[in-house]
């Protein structure tokens, strides 16, 4: 199938390539990766650090863009668009979930999650109300004036997805969302990304060192130095 033309895929990518340049030096972080993901795949990318994996997340997200190839995510052509159509790409789609969680210490736990609907001009009450609405799917009811110090690493990834999941994405990028935290919280945040993606439909994209996710991945990638080594057919 030509690429870009009545595909059903969510995500079609061809030929990335990614260099980044340290002085005089070009790095290749990625080459010649081509990769599908259709709409509600759960998605895990595996590979040995280095292999290129968070480098492929952002070009995903829209956070930064191949040195070559082709890029489509939600029908935008993400090596052609603007940078402003860029920002407004990765706000209308993408949900971004990070190792350490990379939430605000001074706002509690419903603050955290309702900042996105703030900044994009939802009142307060409209704002509190959906917020405490997805901090229960995350199963975090009960700790909503909780600050991050206050919270356990597994509950804060929690507060986390609540918020990349608010402004209701259709992919949600997971970078290493199990890498701090012990084997039974990281079972039971993989349990729940399941969930959501099971309840809701949202995509995830889960790059990832923890094999407990192979078995809940709809579709695999596997890495090493900057290359896919193996990809699922079709
Ligand atoms: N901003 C940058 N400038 C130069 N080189 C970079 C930059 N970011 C990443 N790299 C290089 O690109 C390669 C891929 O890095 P990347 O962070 O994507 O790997 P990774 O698979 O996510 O590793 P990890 O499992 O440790 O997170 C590495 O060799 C890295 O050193
Ligand atoms: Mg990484």
């Amino acid at each position: 199938m030509p690429f870009g033309t009545d595909a059903p895929f969510l995500i079609e990518a061809a030929g990335l390539e990614k260099v980044y340049q340290r002085g005089d030096e070009g790095v290749v972080a990625l080459r010649n990766v081509n990769l599908w993901v259709l709409p509600g795949e759960f998605a895990v990318i595996i590979g040995p650090s280095g292999s290129g994996k968070s480098t492929l997340l952002h070009l995903l997200g829209g956070i930064d863009r191949p040195t070559h190839g082709q890029l489509h995510v939600n029908g935008v052509d993400l090596v052609a668009a603007s940078e402003a159509a860029l920002t407004r790409f990765r706000r209308d789609n993408i949900g971004f979930v990070f190792q350490f969680y990379n939430l605000l210490p001074s706002l509690n736990a419903l603050d955290n999650v309702i900042l996105p609907l703030l900044a994009k001009g939802l009142g307060w009450k409209a704002a509190r109300a959906r917020g405490a609405d997805m901090l229960a799917q995350v199963g975090l009811s009960h700790r909503q004036k909780h600050t991050p110090a206050q919270l356990s690493g597994g509950e804060q990834q929690r507060v986390a997805i609540a918020r990349a999941m608010l402004l209701e994405p259709c992919v949600v990028l997971a970078d290493e969302p199990t890498g701090d935290l012990d084997s039974a919280s990281a079972n039971s945040i993989i349990t729940l990304m399941v969930e959501l993606n099971q309840r809701l439909g949202v995509t995830f994209i889960v790059a990832t060192h923890n094999l407990n996710l192979l078995r809940v991945a709809s579709r695999t990638y596997e890495m090493a130095d900057g290359q896919v080594m193996f990809a699922p057919a079709g």
